[in-house]
C-alpha cells in the first residue's frame, strides 16, 4: 500500500504527530511538507492509496489559507484519512470540513483523529498543553494509523461519525486574521538579533522582509513559529488583551485527551 502524508506544522506539533503516524503504517510512506510557501507552489496530486492530511487548528478550524491550498486536490475515490492537531482548546468545525472537502472532492473518508500539541501561546504562565505530543499521544497516534490499516485490510471504508461542532458559527467563520486582535505580532530586539535570517526562512507565509526583518501586519498569522526557531531569542511573543489571557489560561489548562473517530 502506498500512503501520502501532507502535512503543514509551523512549529512542529503536527510534524511530530504524523512522524508516529508513519510508524504504524505497512508499506510506502512519502511526506509533502506545505508548511513554506513555496511548497505551495506546486500542484497537489494524488498518486497513491491513501491519503493523510494533517494541519494544526487555528481558530477551531482549518486555516482558511491551507484549506483554499488543499481543496484543489481532487481524489478518485482514494482513501483519505484527516487529521487535526489542535493546542487542548477546541478541534472546532475542523474534522467536519475535512468530512464535507471528502465529499465534494472524491474522497473516501475512512478515519479523523483530533491530537494535541504544545498550544502556540503557551508558556510559564499559561503552559497550555506543554510538551505535548508527549510519549502517550505518539503512542496513540502509532495506534491510530495501526487501525487505519487494519480497516482497509478487511475491506471497510465506511466513514466514521464524526461530532458536530457546538460553537457559534462567528466563531469558526472568522478570517485568519481575526487571531491579530488577541494576539500580537512577534516583537524584535534589534541589540539581540545577529542578523542570522533563521525566522525568515521559517516563516510559513513569508511575512518577514529579509532586509529589514520587519514583519508584514497583515500577512502574519500568529503562528510563532519565527519567535520559536530564532536562536539568539531576539523575537518575543505576547498575547494582547488580559481578559483572554485569562480565558486562556482557565480553558486551556485541562488536559484533554486525543479522539479517534473511524
Ligand atoms: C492562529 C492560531 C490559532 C489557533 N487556534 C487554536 C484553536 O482554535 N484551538 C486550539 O486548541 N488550538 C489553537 N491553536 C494552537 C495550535 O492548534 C496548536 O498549538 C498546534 O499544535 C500547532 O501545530 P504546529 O506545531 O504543527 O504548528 C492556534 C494556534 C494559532 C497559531
Ligand atoms: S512573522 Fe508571523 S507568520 Fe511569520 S513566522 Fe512569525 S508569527 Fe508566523
Ligand atoms: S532568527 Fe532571531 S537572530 Fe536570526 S534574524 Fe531572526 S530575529 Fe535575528
Amino acid at each position: 500500500m502506498k500512503t501520502e502524508i501532507i502535512y503543514f506544522s509551523a512549529t512542529g506539533t503536527t510534524k511530530a504527530i504524523v512522524t508516529a503516524i508513519s510508524n504504524g503504517l505497512n508499506g510506502k510512506v512519502h511526506f509533502t511538507d506545505i508548511t513554506l510557501p513555496d511548497k505551495r507552489k506546486d500542484v497537489l496530486t494524488v498518486d497513491s492509496d491513501l491519503v493523510i492530511i494533517a494541519i494544526p487548528v487555528y481558530g477551531e478550524r482549518i486555516p482558511h489559507f491551507l484549506f483554499d491550498y488543499i481543496k484543489q486536490l481532487q481524489g478518485n475515490g482514494t482513501l483519505l484519512a484527516a487529521v487535526s492537531v489542535y493546542g487542548n482548546m477546541g478541534f472546532g468545525i475542523s474534522l467536519e470540513q475535512f468530512k464535507n472537502f471528502a465529499e465534494m472532492n472524491k474522497f473516501r473518508l475512512i478515519a479523523a483523529g483530533a491530537f494535541i500539541g504544545q498550544h502556540t501561546y503557551a508558556s510559564n504562565e499559561a503552559p497550555v498543553a506543554y510538551g505535548r505530543p508527549d510519549v502517550q499521544d505518539m503512542q496513540q497516534a502509532e495506534l491510530f494509523a495501526e487501525s487505519i490499516q487494519k480497516k482497509i485490510d478487511m475491506g471497510n471504508f465506511a466513514c466514521p461519525e464524526i461530532p458536530k461542532c457546538m460553537l457559534p458559527g462567528f466563531i469558526t467563520e472568522l478570517p485568519d486574521s481575526g487571531t491579530r486582535f488577541l494576539v500580537r505580532q512577534p516583537r524584535i530586539y534589534r541589540t539581540s538579533c545577529n542578523s542570522c535570517g533563521a525566522c525568515v526562512q521559517k516563516c510559513p507565509v513569508g511575512a518577514i522582509d529579509p532586509e529589514t526583518l520587519k514583519i508584514s501586519e497583515n500577512k502574519c498569522l500568529r503562528c510563532y513559529a519565527c519567535v520559536k526557531v530564532c536562536p539568539k531569542a531576539a523575537r518575543t511573543a505576547r498575547l494582547r488583551l488580559p481578559f483572554f489571557r485569562t480565558i486562556f489560561y482557565h480553558a486551556g489548562m485541562k488536559r484533554k485527551e486525543n479522539q479517534i473517530f473511524l
